[in-house]
């Protein structure tokens, strides 16, 4: 019995996770496998974002197969709809994993686009199901997704991307990396009328691991411990996390907050974003103003504060279970 939004879920959770693996994925993508009794995760699709689009699904076929998840997993778009990508090597490294090196897994990609595997997905479910699309990279699958194929829209439960922020950014003092690589993408999305749950810097910044539990990770002689440590011990080190000693792990909020919504403050919104070329580029809107507006209108929820010391204790949890599941194999 999960639920965000006062939705409960009385069977697992249908999700697609949509992203850039990009080391906060990574965790995120550890996080879902330790949860398979509560998620059903569809597909693992990618997007460039952290690293290319190559880059990013040799790591996401990596991980599934390291973490032990049997899942498809489908390139989508190199860059955003208009604009030029924008890579983040310096957070997550030159193979978008830090220095850590996963088995090559052999599995084969599940389809040919991303975009078009998710639309043959979700119209190919029962009249009744519907899916969480999970996205924790920039939004141009989904974007185009929701622009080329509406009729998806009424298989789709809710969407909890990872991205944006009430007040501040990462990329620009206004703009978080995610909508600020694809503003467009994001307009598209937050016009869509599906119910959105928007994780963004004002919870995720909160939800981090600490210098100390990464280099027990690390140090923890065991392969999801030691691989996750090494990979969060990099984008600690390297991006500006290193000024703060803390390593947020933004990707995992949106999984976590459909098991865990206590760990989390949501108020509702209405959602827009920032299109233009100025120093504004890709800065989210958040409406709170509900006397202005109807109910149903009010289709966003933003995270906006998170309790860094239970994230902590999932997440942390999360990795040590799915060692144990991984070694009884
Ligand atoms: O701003 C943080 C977000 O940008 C995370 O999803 C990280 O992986 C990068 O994609
Ligand atoms: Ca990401």
């Amino acid at each position: 019995m999960y639920g965000s939004r006062g939705i409960i879920y009385m069977e697992k959770i249908k999700i697609i996770i949509d992203c850039d693996p990009g080391v906060d994925d990574a965790l995120a993508l550890a996080y879902a496998a330790a949860n398979q009794e509560i998620f059903d995760i569809l597909a693992v699709t990618t997007v460039g974002g952290n690293q290319t689009i190559e880059k990013v699904t040799r790591n996401a076929l990596d991980l599934t197969e390291f973490y032990g998840l049997d899942v498809p997993v489908v390139k989508g778009m190199d860059g955003p709809i208009t604009r030029e990508p924008l890579y983040a090597p310096e957070s997550h490294g030159a193979s978008g994993l830090g220095y850590c090196v996963l088995p090559e897994s052999s599995r084969t990609l599940a389809g040919d686009n991303a975009v078009l595997y998710m639309r043959e997905l979700l119209l190919g479910l029962g009249e009744e199901e519907k899916v969480v699309l999970i996205p924790t990279g920039p939004l141009t699958n989904i974007g185009l997704l929701l622009k080329l194929f509406p009729e998806v829209k009424s298989r789709i439960k809710e969407i909890l991307f990872m991205g944006g922020a009430a007040c501040g950014g990462n990329v620009t003092p206004a703009a978080e990396f995610n909508i600020y690589e694809d503003p467009e993408a994001a307009k598209i999305v937050f016009h869509a009328g599906i119910p959105m749950v928007m994780c963004g810097l004002d919870a995720t910044m909160k939800c981090t691991l600490t210098r100390n539990q990464v280099a027990k990770l690390s140090q923890s002689g065991r392969k999801i411990g030691k691989a996750c440590g090494d990979m969060v011990g990099y984008y600690l080190e390297n991006s500006t996390n290193k000024y703060r000693g803390v390593a947020s792990i933004h990707d995992v909020v949106p999984l976590m907050y459909l098991i865990h919504p206590e760990v989390f403050t949501p108020k509702r919104a209405i959602l827009d974003v920032d299109c233009s070329e100025g120093v504004s580029r890709g800065t989210t809107i958040c409406d709170f103003r509900w006397w202005k507006h109807d109910e149903e209108e009010m289709n966003g929820l933003v995270l906006m504060d998170a309790d860094s010391n239970l994230f902590q204790e999932y997440l942390i949890t999360a990795l040590y279970e799915l060692e144990e599941s991984l070694s009884g194999e």
